[in-house]
């Protein structure tokens, strides 16, 4: 079996990537280490880089179409992997998950109507209802030996006359893998108030070992007759910029009314490379996730120690699933907007600032790990020197 090097360092300033080449749209300056947006600097995989070469070399890049190769690998890993029997036809291209939000939110909402998150959140959770005049309800999540938790009966009392519940499963930031028993009261809650669950699984194949991730579909008939699930290879293999996710849509009346308004809407077809690159990471995928996997749980614990050895005022969370880590800064005791200047002026690390994922975030960064250990390390190292003078 082939073993990947995820120690490399690629070089990616001027590749137009977000991570290293907006630093100053985000941060004000480009001398900051990027440990921030949520894409990996390991390569995409050979097989990925590989199959969409090979398509690159026919010189011919006319309209094209989902092919069935394409429709099996995606069925075949949603079977294999959450345990999902379905066939095409509840299935439906789209480009990104936020993307897909929002078109759930077009077709089954209008503006004014309430959406209920669980914060901290993803900020996208907040951000595409805000953006689009709808009104996001948070209830907020607890934290309980070590990992998120969700308060039922605030739950319950917030889904009152909202329509839609934007779910990350897993959770960002966090990591936190919900279980059978804690999706199964998602959907009972949301089930019995009429909200209907948009189910956003894009990092449920990177759940690290130890963890079992769930399909919200899965756990109940209240869960498979009231969401929307979205699925995409594209945090799991590097490939964000490739555009290519899917939604799986299990019931009749749901499915009628989104994949009829993305339909209408002219979103139903996918870009040549996004197929290609679907196919390759859903049919040769798993030897090379597993061993992402393993190096990713090797920086987690690397953090972990480094903190626990040198700041063990910064209480991390450790993730149960992907490659972002939810640091709690409160000991330090500054204002948060202090806290995020003095990260990116004085240690000149690029984190997520704690309070883009709700008020909750006050205190607290994102790091991404998903990066050589050179970089996790070089970026602990700034910031136990800003320590030093704090
Ligand atoms: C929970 C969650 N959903 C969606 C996305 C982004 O999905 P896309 O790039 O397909 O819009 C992210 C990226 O970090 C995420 O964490």
């Amino acid at each position: 079996m082939m073993l990947y090097n995820f120690d490399e360092i690629v070089p990616r300033r001027g590749t137009s990537c977000v991570k290293h080449d907006m630093l100053n749209e985000v941060f004000g300056t480009d001398d900051v280490l990027p440990m921030w947006v949520a894409d990996m600097d390991f390569k995409t995989p050979d097989f990925i880089v590989e199959a969409v070469r090979k398509r690159c070399d026919h010189e011919v890049f006319g309209y094209t179409f989902a092919p069935e190769t394409y429709k099996m690998a995606v069925l075949n890993w949603m079977r294999e992997h959450y345990h999902i029997e379905t066939r095409w036809k509840n299935i439906h291209f789209i480009p990104g998950i936020v993307q897909g939000i929002a078109f759930v939110l077009q077709a089954f909402t209008n503006p004014g109507d309430k959406v209920l998150i669980t914060t901290p959140v993803y900020p996208p959770f907040i951000n595409v209802p805000h953006r689009s005049g709808r009104v996001f309800v948070s209830s907020p999540l607890k934290t309980v030996n070590g990992r998120f938790a969700l308060d039922y009966n605030d739950l319950e009392e917030k889904a009152k006359g909202c329509k839609v519940m934007i779910l990350a499963n897993p959770h960002n930031p966090g990591g936190t893998v919900w279980t059978k028993d804690e999706l199964q009261k998602i959907a009972e809650i949301c089930y019995r108030q009429n909200v209907l669950v948009i189910a956003d699984e894009i990092h449920a194949d990177l759940t690290l070992p130890g963890f079992t991730h769930t399909s919200f579909t899965t756990v109940s008939e209240e869960a498979l007759h009231n969401s929307i699930t979205f699925i995409a290879p594209s945090k799991t293999f590097n490939m964000a910029g490739l555009a290519s996710s899917v939604c799986y849509v299990p019931d009749a009346d749901i499915k009628k009314q989104f994949f009829g308004f993305l339909d209408a809407n002219e979103l139903s077809l996918g870009t040549l490379f996004a197929y290609v690159a679907a196919e390759a990471a859903f049919a040769h995928g798993d030897p090379w996730r597993l061993q992402l996997l393993d190096y990713l749980v090797g920086n987690i614990d690397f953090t972990e120690q480094y903190l626990q050895q040198n700041m063990p005022e910064i209480k991390m969370m450790r993730p149960e699933a992907s490659f972002l880590l939810w640091l709690d800064f409160r000991a330090w005791n500054i204002p948060h907007k202090e806290l995020v200047d003095k990260l990116i002026h004085e240690a000149k690390v690029g984190l997520n600032s704690g309070l883009d994922y709700g008020p909750d975030g006050d205190g607290f960064m994102r790091m991404n790990i998903g990066t050589p250990r050179a970089n996790v390390q070089e970026a602990l190292e700034r910031i136990r020197n800003l320590k030093g003078e704090c």
